[in-house]
């Protein structure tokens, strides 16, 4: 089961005041404002994208809209390792999409969800650019090549 999107704890804004502080409360600022706060927080959920709206003085659609395009923001709490399934025409057709399956029963949650105990994100990619070794998949900066279903619980065992 994946983690659900939680409750924002009241301490979490002093935090996101002080990193509109320090990084001026301009539209011009807004990216950069919602990596940091991404960074400090761990996400960014809407009650967050709200009040950043608000202290910004920008219509939330506008930061909602800057965070649903950027694929590097997110309105999940993040698992402690990003695991990222290619699914690329060359991975998927050397076993990329059995390689996913296995990896979504291995962490128990789907593409785009965070297992329940916080240990691992799912996510696919269209091509990592290393199509001769096809399947590959990520953990955080490490390459897998050439996985096979049976190596995805040794791969993703060595991730605490
Ligand atoms: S398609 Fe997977 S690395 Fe290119």
């Amino acid at each position: 089961m994946a983690v659900q999107t939680e409750c924002i704890c009241a301490d979490v804004y002093p935090r996101i005041d002080a990193i509109i502080e320090r990084k001026g409360a301009q539209t011009d600022s807004l990216i950069e404002i919602l990596h940091a706060i991404q960074q400090e927080v761990g996400y960014l959920p809407q009650p967050v994208q709200e009040y950043v709206a608000e202290k910004l003085d920008v219509p939330a659609g506008v930061v909602e809209s800057v965070v649903t395009f950027y694929t590097f923001f997110t309105t999940v709490p993040r698992g402690r390792h990003l695991v990222k399934v290619c699914q690329g025409t060359a991975c998927y057709v050397r076993g990329g999409k059995r390689v996913l399956e296995t990896v979504e029963k291995h962490c128990g949650c789907g593409v785009g969800e965070t297992s329940e105990d916080r240990r691992y994100s799912v996510d696919i990619v269209r091509c990592l650019g290393a199509c001769g070794l096809a399947p590959v998949l990520t953990v955080g900066d490490d390459i897998y090549e050439r996985m096979k279903t049976t190596k995805v619980a040794d791969v993703l065992g060595k991730y605490e």
